[in-house]
């Protein structure tokens, strides 16, 4: 099969109308909906129910919600170049931090993410006013992009504030909001989970567009952050001293947090009990049985306490005796009930504890220890004001993942996120991956983040994963996890005609007929190209690439090979100590811009299951182009179980 390899982005509307014509084939006529038909096959009675004859509704709505959806449904291509100087470890590492806009950067996730993500974890601007909201424009977001960080340069005006005096200050927010977590929520695993923190300002919105995202049904929990002790600056006399952490899950039902192992250190056998360690129960409940116990040696009477039961029966209560889970004792103080209700460290059904949605309630999570610890990353400099305690961030991590999953932030920051994987997994020999992303927001020319050399926030969030990692590998010394991470940087497509001829009236005939021609951009590396290809083809930015060379080392092709695993239906390279993972497939990347026959020959002779070409490398060469077509057609009738795609652009 050949096709021209689509650039755009994923697009979610496509995939939704494909779930959609996978319930209700029947209301598709030529690849559109029938909405006659969908009324006659959800029932009238139903339709009727979802109507509003009235107009009236339940749910959120703001000036530009229906912007939202062409925000979401724009799919210009653009692209995130490699950039290896400010990497770590580039070809093995699995972390990834992308520096770009957030919006442009979840679209061109989609086809490579979808579904592999375990946790998400954001610290959104909370919208007080101080901050900077992005302008999403639908139609060229990323001209956008392009445009505000020319300014990061020019140390022009840096994108606006969002001030309380705007008249649609909520509504801003909640149009940056809303496509975000739209987006974020197709890249979750099926028992995924997003925790968002947030405060006062727009929880109770966040709540009701999350309430419309996710599904109310998929609302977790509000979990308590105590955020400082003290305040002087509140006039109404009251001390606001926690925000809140939102937390959805992508299907509540698949949903499993782990909260802290339980120690059973407090179970003793002092008398030798057979049936183990065991430590003091409470024997009344809110509802069970009342009768009195009396203990055969001391002849005391016991009844439950006022307003409750015994939580046994009195044929239980009997089984208990016998069994000596219930121990009378020999002496009775005054006060002190007759007998012991023992519960058996082998009863404990579960070794862990649940997750309190107050755990953060207690001081070492108050924003006091997160100024303490990014200080000790960068002493002597303030470099950013709105850092979350890193232990915060780790506990919601160990909560929610498991060993080798997939954590992202999308509004990254100062990277406490990555700080925390890394720690978590040197604490407990894991192997989860991050990505990061931060868009290069300008630290204001007099502050000191700015005069200690740090340009941007994103500058600020590389260099914190550095010093973070080579401090915890000094403090884990016998930890050789991964302390890498990839750089990628947001872009326009590295391919010029994709975004349509953008001839301006001063420009050339020449220099337009050459652009059509090269339709790649001069300044633009093999790499970019590569992983530009790379995303489209659904591939994620940590694949273990390798480059094998043909023609008397001449020329060179990109190889990646694909491996399945019980856990996901296809995954990396990264898992193949995992025994169950065979390789499905290998891909062939050929970015030369001379193919020749005998290039072909080599590459068919590899026998890849997807080659991929530059179209202008057949150098409007069509015979030669049949000629690869015509091979690759006998590679698939040679190979029974092979399909070969042949993918040209
Ligand atoms: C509250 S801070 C996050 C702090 C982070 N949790 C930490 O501990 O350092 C929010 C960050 O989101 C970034 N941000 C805002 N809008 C963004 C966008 N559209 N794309 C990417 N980053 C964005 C801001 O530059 C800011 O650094």
């Amino acid at each position: 099969m050949e096709e021209k390899l689509e650039l755009e982005s994923k697009s979610i509307l496509a995939e939704q109308l494909e779930q959609l014509k996978k319930i209700f084939p029947e209301v598709f006529c030529d690849g559109k909906i029938d909405f006659d038909k969908l009324k006659l096959v959800l029932g009238e009675q139903i339709y009727k129910e979802s109507t509003y004859q009235d107009k009236e509704r339940f749910g959120i709505t703001w000036i530009g919600k229906a912007d939202c959806y062409r925000v979401i449904q724009n799919t210009k291509e653009a692209t995130l170049r490699p950039c290896r100087e400010e990497s770590i470890n580039f070809d093995e590492t699995q972390n990834v931090f992308i520096e770009g806009e957030n919006l442009e950067v979840l679209k061109i996730l989609q086809r490579s993410y979808s579904g592999k993500v375990k946790m998400i974890y954001i610290d959104p601007p909370y919208n007080t006013g101080k901050e900077f909201i992005y302008p999403d424009k639908y139609k060229d977001n990323i001209d956008t992009y392009l445009e505000y960080t020319k300014q990061i340069d020019e140390r022009g005006n840096k994108f606006s504030t969002n001030p309380e005096s705007d008249g649609r200050y909520h509504s801003k927010w909640l149009s940056m909001m809303y496509p975000r977590l739209y987006l974020a929520k197709s890249l979750l695993k099926d028992d995924g989970v997003i925790f968002i923190s947030i405060d006062d300002h727009e929880q109770h919105r966040l709540r009701m567009i999350c309430d419309e995202i996710f599904g109310e049904d998929n609302f977790v929990a509000d979990i308590i952050r105590k955020t400082k002790s003290t305040t002087n600056d509140n006039v109404t006399g009251i001390n606001i001293q926690h925000e809140n952490c939102l937390v959805y899950a992508k299907n509540k039902s698949l949903l499993t947090l782990i909260g802290e192992k339980k120690t059973f250190e407090n179970y003793k056998n002092p008398d030798n009990d057979p049936k183990g360690a065991w430590v003091s129960d409470n024997p009344s409940a809110r509802t069970g049985s009342t009768f009195p116990i009396e203990n055969p040696y001391t002849k005391t009477i016991d009844l439950p306490p006022e307003n409750a039961f015994w939580r046994f029966s009195y044929k239980s209560y009997q089984e208990h005796v016998k069994s000596g889970k219930i121990k009378f004792l020999e002496s009775v103080l005054v006060g002190q009930r007759g007998f012991i209700f023992k519960r058996y460290a082998s009863e404990v059904k579960s070794d862990n504890h649940l997750v309190p949605t107050l755990f953060a309630t207690e001081n070492c999570y108050m924003n006091q220890a997160a100024t303490k610890h990014i200080n000790e990353i960068f002493p002597n400099v303030k470099v950013f004001d709105y850092t979350k305690p890193i232990n915060f961030i780790l506990k919601l991590i160990e909560y929610s993942t498991n060993k080798n999953d997939l954590i992202l932030d999308f509004f990254s920051g100062s990277s406490t996120t990555a700080h925390a994987v890394m720690k978590l997994n040197a604490e407990d020999g894991g192997n989860r991956k991050y990505i990061m992303v931060q868009i290069p927001e300008t630290c204001i020319e007099n502050s000191e983040s700015f005069k200690a050399g740090y340009k941007t926030i994103a500058d600020i969030g590389k260099e914190r994963i550095r010093r973070a990692a080579k401090k915890i590998k000094e403090e884990y010394p016998s930890y050789n996890g991964d302390f890498g991470f990839k750089v990628f940087k947001l872009d326009s497509s590295n391919i010029t005609n994709f975004e349509g001829n953008k001839v301006t009236d001063n420009e050339s005939y020449t220099e337009q007929l050459e652009f059509s021609i090269q339709n790649i951009k001069n300044d633009r590396s093999d790499y970019d190209i590569l992983y530009q290809f790379m995303l489209r083809l659904g591939f994620t930015l940590t694949e273990n690439i390798k480059i094998k060379s043909f023609c008397n080392n001449t020329k060179k092709v990109f190889s990646i090979d694909l491996f399945s695993s019980d856990t996901n239906n296809i995954t990396s390279s990264e898992d193949t100590n995992n025994s169950s993972n065979a390789k499905i497939s290998t891909t062939f990347i050929c970015l030369e811009k001379f193919i020749t026959e005998e290039l072909i020959d080599e590459i068919e002779k590899h026998n890849p299951d997807k080659v991929v070409f530059l179209d202008i490398g057949f150098q409007n060469n069509d015979a030669l182009k049949n000629n690869a077509r015509h091979s690759f057609k006998n590679h698939i009738f040679n190979n029974k179980n092979k399909s070969i795609e042949f993918l040209v652009f």
